[in-house]
């Protein structure tokens, strides 16, 4: 078997893969396509100035806010423009979110979090907790470690206002069921805020199809710039309070919600992102919209994604002394190209520092998933070991990966076994 995809044309649209390293920390950021590096440069010389001009200039750099938004439109498939805001990073996303609904909460209102999530989607929510408001957890499933539907319906009541949802943890790596989970919080009449972060590059969104209240997504780990999108439901946000200046109306949508306003050469990249798996789609022989080619894109995504997963986990899972830290198989490719692990004996640090010898960059730690970490009992040995895969890696790298990885703990055993001599 061969590479799943045009490798070919899809590396060659990334730069920053001709530097001579493998790398294998998208999860942490992605590299961006050079079509995403020209328009920043682009709209740098340009149309640098500011909006709300008069003058023409002005006026066109405008507009190309507005693409940027329709651009976003189409990679969650939102159904306005309108219902797309931006911010610097998720983080900060969710945080404006969290500012923007509190008087919507109240003493004696319960929020739902999970364990498997981002700090981003726990803290911001947890301050609610300051004005009477309950949190409450929804744990991972210690044994498949997924989130279980049967573990959240006892949560619900009518004092749930909202749960808060990770898409993929960017531990465990595999796709939580978000429209099944909408359907059993909407029956509540909850909200449902979804952490699409670790799922957006891998997957095509469809925030209508799952009926999502609000999502939010990195482009900086999806083949873009380094900013981010909350999508929310245009009669969700009208509902938000304002937090940009106290002029600004609740009505303004989106406007109200962009404290500082965006950041107009970044956000001025994003549609580089529709742009590139339209093509894509279209080279995996596609047809039809764009909604379309786009998704014909991410199925030749998942092809490749598979088709590297499965072999790490093969190696992975044939190894004594590792632990897959989630699902060890990839059941309907919903499980995506995350893939952490501990290995016995050895410090998740030293298996990512002797890979820098090969130039393959992978990364070690708890990723700001404290409490998930802390839930599986896994922070001992400075944590996980994680290898985050993007479809623009190779077969060839994969096998070099697992090279280097067979070299250190052959090496260790060795270590271990003159241990032993000398003992
Ligand atoms: C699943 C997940 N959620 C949220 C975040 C936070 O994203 P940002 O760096 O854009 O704030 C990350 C970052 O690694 C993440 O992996």
């Amino acid at each position: 078997m061969t590479d799943q995809i045009d490798t070919e044309f899809v590396r060659g649209q990334f730069p920053g893969l001709s530097n001579g390293w493998i790398l294998m920390d998208n999860a942490g950021g992605s590299q961006i396509l050079q079509s995403g590096i020209d328009r920043i440069s682009g709209f740098l010389t340009n149309e640098f100035v500011q909006h709300g001009g008069s003058y023409e200039l002005s006026q066109k750099a405008e507009n190309t806010l507005h693409e940027a938004r329709c651009a976003a439109q189409l990679l969650v498939n939102a159904e306005l423009a309108e219902e797309i805001i931006f911010a610097s990073s998720s983080t900060v996303s969710i945080a404006n979110l969290a500012r923007a609904m509190k008087s919507q909460f109240a003493a004696g209102d319960e929020i739902i979090l999970s364990t498997g999530d981002h700090e981003s989607n726990i803290g911001a929510w947890e301050q609610f907790e300051k004005i009477g408001v309950t949190v409450k957890f929804w744990p991972v499933d210690p044994v498949s470690l997924t989130l279980k539907l049967d573990d959240l319906e006892p949560l619900l009541s009518d004092k749930v206002k909202l749960v808060c949802v990770h898409h993929v943890s960017n531990i465990l790596g595999v796709a939580n069921p978000v429209k099944e989970i909408a359907e059993v919080v909407h029956k509540y009449g909850a909200k449902i805020c979804v952490d699409g972060v670790a799922f957006a590059p891998h997957r095509a969104v469809d925030v209508q199809d799952w009926d999502i209240d609000f999502y939010v997504m990195s482009l900086y780990k999806f083949y873009g710039p380094h900013c981010s999108v909350l999508y929310g439901k245009y009669e969700l946000l009208l509902e938000l309070d304002p937090i940009y200046h106290n002029f600004y109306g609740k009505e303004i949508v989106p406007g109200k919600l962009e404290p500082g306003d965006p950041n107009y050469e970044l956000t001025s990249a994003i549609p580089c992102i529709p742009e590139y798996l339209i093509e894509l789609g279209r080279r995996s022989g596609g047809q039809g919209s764009s909604r379309e080619l786009l998704c014909a894109g991410f199925e030749a995504i998942t092809r490749q994604e598979d088709y590297l997963v499965n072999e790490v986990l093969r190696f992975l899972g044939a190894r004594n002394n590792c632990s897959i830290v989630g699902p060890a198989v990839n059941v309907n490719s919903s499980r995506l190209p995350i893939i952490s692990f501990k290995v016995g004996g050895m410090d998740a640090d030293e298996i990512c520092q002797a890979m820098d010898k090969y130039k393959i960059a992978i990364r070690f730690g708890e990723f700001h998933a404290n409490r998930l970490i802390e839930s599986l009992k896994a922070s001992e040995n400075n944590g996980v070991v994680r290898i985050s895969l993007a479809h623009y890696n190779t077969i060839e790298e994969v096998r070099a990966l697992i090279a280097a990885l067979t070299q250190v703990f052959e090496g260790q055993r060795y270590e271990e076994n003159a241990g032993c001599s000398q003992a």
